[in-house]
């Protein structure tokens, strides 16, 4: 997701307080827990959109910390809207960054779970390492997740899902869930929590896949 160049996007998010800005970003690899009020488990959503998702997470789980992290600052900029009217929120961050220097941000065994929410799905072989679930990333991911650590990936891309199974079983993770139609499945939809994009594409009939896969 691109939004046009937004005019001032970059300097609201300058000023934001919510945002662990690029300056200063890699200076906090495994001190997270300085960052955010409270020391406890640091979960990450990798290119959150406008945001929904992780805020919404953000709030039923005090007991948990949050980063979200997206590349571009004009849907930053969306994600920072909401989280203006949620001052109470004391567990979530924003980072402006492109996942690859994820290792360079965060300490190893850092992140208890990572959550990969309707990745873009670059359907040409050649930038196939680009696509978040891919085995460079899953790499990436290893190295800043606890042993125990999940990725949670859901998508109504049927390619690009079956391309992250073939990843994760290719770079020996354990598939822990696996389903072709989530909203079909009561157990897993008791704390779903709908993206911007499962919304739409749930609307008009997609079936929504999920996998959890850890090490
Ligand atoms: C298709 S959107 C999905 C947004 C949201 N997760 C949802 O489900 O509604 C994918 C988002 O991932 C971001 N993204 C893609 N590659 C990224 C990367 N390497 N690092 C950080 N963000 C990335 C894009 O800018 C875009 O906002």
């Amino acid at each position: 997701m691109r939004l046009r160049n937004i005019p001032g996007a970059r300097e609201t998010i300058a000023a934001s307080e919510y945002v662990v800005h690029e300056d200063v970003m890699r200076e906090k690899k495994g001190k997270w827990d300085t960052v955010l009020e409270k020391a406890q488990p640091l979960y990450l959503e990798v290119g959150m959109g406008k945001g929904r998702f992780i805020t919404e997470l953000a709030g039923r789980n005090p007991e948990n910390n949050y980063v979200g992290i997206e590349k571009y600052s004009s849907v930053l900029l969306r994600a920072l809207e909401k989280r203006e009217l949620l001052p109470e929120l004391t567990n979530l961050r924003y980072l402006r960054m492109d996942a690859e220097d994820l290792p360079e941000v965060f300490g190893e065994g850092e992140v208890s779970g990572i959550y990969l929410n309707f990745s873009d799905p670059w359907p040409k072989d050649r930038h196939a390492k680009r696509r978040l679930p891919s085995r460079q990333f899953l790499a990436r991911y290893a190295q800043i997740l606890t042993p125990e650590g999940r990725v949670e990936f859901k998508t109504d891309n049927r390619p690009l899902f079956d391309f992250a199974l073939e990843e994760a079983e290719a770079a020996g993770w354990k598939l822990l869930v696996c389903t072709f139609d989530l909203h079909q499945d009561e157990d897993l939809m008791r704390d779903n929590i709908m993206t911007e994009y499962e919304e739409r594409f749930s609307s008009i009939g997609n079936p929504i896949c999920k996998m959890v896969i850890c090490r």
